[in-house]
Parts: C-alpha cells; structure tokens; sequence
C-alpha cells in the first residue's frame, strides 16, 4: 500500500517536466523494471541548486521519488545534495511498500549521475578557457 503523500505526490507531481538552462542532467533506468528517470538540474555558480525537475516513465512510486528529490535538492549546494541516499527520500515519503523500495534508488542514482555531469561539463569548459 501507498501512503497518502505517494499518492498524492504521483496525482499532482510539480517538479515533473524539462528544464530550460539545465546544466544537469542524468538519465538512468532499473534494468529489472524498465522504469526510466530523467533529471534536470540548474546549478548557479555559487554551486546552490536553483532549479530540479524530472521525467520520469515508470510506477508511481518512481514519479513520486523523483518528484520529492526534486524538492529536496532545490536550494541545497552539491555537497549538501551529495549527501542525499535513497533512505532519505524513502523516509520523506513516508515510506513505500517492499517492493518499491528500489524506486527511491533509482532516483538518488540520478541524482549523484547529475552532478557528476555537472563536474563533466565544469571541467569541459575549463579546458576550453585554457585553450583559448
Ligand atoms: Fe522499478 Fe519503480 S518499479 S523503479
């Protein structure tokens, strides 16, 4: 069974869509149930996270993840974010049945994948500076 705030967050999940000026993102999938997370973030430069939406094809215990670490990581700095597991969202949530305890994994990988394609991009336009 879903909690209330599952349910509601999959009725009405605010962070779902794209994101204009992401310089963000990750795209992971849980090879056993095909369920797919996209996130985008927008990172300032002050290293603060302004900005996180998802989308998300998958069960609502995926969209509800995903829509609740979307709100938890807006104004948190990386290394704050960092720190975020998949109990964290797990608790959050209130809790998810057995089986969809997997789901909150999913989105802490696309979390921890997005920041890392935040440091990618980061040093992609370092060399550029250091060529030029
Ligand atoms: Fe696999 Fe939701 S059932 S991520």
């Amino acid at each position: 069974m879903y909690t209330q705030k599952v349910i509601n967050i999959f009725k009405n999940p605010k962070n779902a869509g794209g994101l204009h000026g992401a310089n963000a993102t990750s795209k992971v999938t849980d090879n056993s149930c095909g369920d797919i997370i996209k996130l985008y973030l927008k990172i300032n430069e002050d290293g603060i996270i302004e900005e996180a939406k998802f989308k998300t094809f998958g069960c609502t215990a995926s969209i509800a993840s995903s829509s609740m670490l979307c709100d938890m990581v807006k104004g948190l700095s990386i290394e704050e974010a960092e720190e975020i597991t998949g109990n964290d969202i797990l608790d959050e949530l209130g809790g998810l049945p057995a089986e969809k305890v997997h789901c909150c994994e999913l989105a802490d990988e696309a979390l921890h994948l997005a920041i890392d394609d935040y440091f990618k991009r980061l040093e992609k336009e370092q060399r550029k500076l250091e060529e030029n």
